[in-house]
Order: structure tokens, then C-alpha cells, then sequence
């Protein structure tokens, strides 16, 4: 099955991972100015949302380049960062970021259940295969009363700004990304935003997943967002509530 001309399920894992093994080298690079230089910013408000500390044990899921797992690190907490890309764990060491790297697919986390203080997750749900499996594995390994702090693009609601998005976000960047790195890889990244689910949407997968307490902060005028939650309590035997 087919999302317009994206790719789904298996082709999608295979297509998406090739595609960061391929655009790592250029990658902080292009984040920085596809942001306005203000991805740092929100993921370090993210982490202030849920007061990552020294006392927290950090999965970052779909680390990356370890821009994350850096800043977690930098509040004295523990940091582990999981990615499937190769590449993009390369990219982190050759940054000099020291983090315990894991090779790894977000479906299946190699971690013990509510062993995990907090996962955080940087502009990565809408690459997922299922975005209600990785929910779903987050909430195993989160123990109860712990948290999540996601961020990812939104596109503007109001039409005038929208349109102003559009133009940057679905024009710009693939003209520039395509100059300074892959041209396939970023036109394809504005027409993923597609995969990404309305914010009701991911809503109600946090909470079916587990996830209690949850927010949404809009940032840049609805062009990106931090969705936060808190893991409720684990699911009783034989009891229905997760
Ligand atoms: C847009 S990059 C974001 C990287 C980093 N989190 C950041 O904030 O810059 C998306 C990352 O998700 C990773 N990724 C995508 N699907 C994944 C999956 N199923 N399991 C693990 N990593 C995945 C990619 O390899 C890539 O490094």
C-alpha cells in the first residue's frame, strides 16, 4: 500500500535508512539551516518541559547525530541514543560525542520495561514504519511516572502562514538541500509530513499507548512542536488500563 507516492512498511524502513546513511555527512549542517538555527533551542525547551536532571536515565530514539543526547548529557543526566543509521552514529562519534550509541530499530527497544526515566525523540515520527508500535514500545520501557518529550515539524494552521511555510518548507529546502546535499532525500523530507498524524491523532495514540498528562506546544507560529506525557501506571494482570 502506497501513502500517495510515499513508501510504506518494509520498502519505508529500508528506503528511510539508506536515505540518513547517505545524508549524514551533511546532515548538522542542513538541520541548522533548515531550522533557522532554532532546532538546538527547541530541544532544549523540550527538555525543560519534562526537567531532564542527573538523577534521569535518557533513551533517545532516533538520536541521529546525537544533538539530544548532548544536551542531556550536559544536565549531568545519563544518555543512551538508538538509531538505525549507521551512518548518522558515525556522525555523532566523529563529533566527539561519547554517548553510547545502539544500533537499533524503534519498534524493538533493547531495553528492559520501565527500566527508562525518559525517552526523548527529535523530528523522527513521521519516519517511523508505525508510529502506534514505537509509541507502544516507549511506553514498555518508560517506567511509570516518567516521561516523554517529542519534537517534531507541524505545518501552520492559519492559511496566510501556511502558505509562507509552504513556500520555505516545500520549495527552499529541497532547492537548498539539493545543493548542498541530496537532492532526492530533500525533496522527499517536506512530502513526509504527510505520514505525520493531526495532533488529535497522536493524541489519542499517547494515551492509548500509556501516556497521561500530555501536552502540545506549538512553536515558530505552528511550524514545529513538543508533544510531552507522563508514563500512568503499567497494566494490571488481567486489568485493561495501560
Ligand atoms: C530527521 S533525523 C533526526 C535525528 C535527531 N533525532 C535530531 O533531532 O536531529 C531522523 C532519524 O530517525 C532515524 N530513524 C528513522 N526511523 C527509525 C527507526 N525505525 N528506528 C530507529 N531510528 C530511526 C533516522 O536514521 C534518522 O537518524
Amino acid at each position: 500500500m502506497a501513502l500517495g507516492d510515499l513508501p510504506v512498511g518494509e520498502e519505508k524502513r529500508v528506503r528511510v535508512r539508506e536515505m540518513f546513511d547517505r545524508i549524514a555527512p551533511r546532515y548538522d549542517a542542513l538541520n541548522r539551516i533548515m531550522s533557522l538555527g532554532l532546532d538546538q533551542r527547541w530541544r532544549r525547551r523540550a527538555l525543560d518541559k519534562i526537567a531532564v536532571g542527573p538523577a534521569d536515565f535518557v533513551v533517545d530514539l532516533a538520536c541521529g547525530t546525537g544533538d539530544f543526547c548532548e544536551l542531556v548529557e550536559a544536565r549531568g543526566a545519563r544518555a543512551v541514543g538508538v538509531d538505525f543509521a549507521r551512518e548518522m552514529l558515525r556522525q555523532a562519534q566523529s563529533r566527539g560525542l561519547g554517548f553510547p550509541k545502539v544500533q537499533g530499530d524503534g519498534e524493538w527497544l533493547p531495553f528492559g520495561t520501565a527500566s527508562v526515566d525518559v525517552v526523548t525523540c527529535g523530528f523522527a515520527l513521521r519516519n517511523f514504519v508505525s508510529l502506534e508500535g514505537v509509541l507502544r514500545e516507549i511506553a514498555r520501557i518508560v517506567r511509570p511516572g516518567g516521561r516523554i518529550a517529542l519534537v517534531d515539524v507541524d505545518r501552520p494552521a492559519f492559511g496566510p502562514l501556511r502558505a509562507a511555510h509552504s513556500l520555505y518548507f516545500d520549495r527552499i529546502v529541497p532547492f537548498v538541500g539539493g545543493l548542498l546535499s541530496d537532492r532526492s532525500a530533500y525533496r522527499y523530507l517536506p512530502k513526509s509530513t504527510a505520514y505525520l498524524p493531526p495532533p488529535a491523532a497522536i493524541r489519542t495514540l499517547l494515551s492509548g499507548a500509556g501516556f497521561l498528562e500530555l501536552e502540545r506546544e506549538v512553536l515558530l507560529l505552528g511550524s514545529a512542536q513538543i508533544l510531552t506525557g507522563v508514563r500512568g501506571p503499567l497494566t494490571p494482570v488481567g486489568g485493561r488500563a495501560r
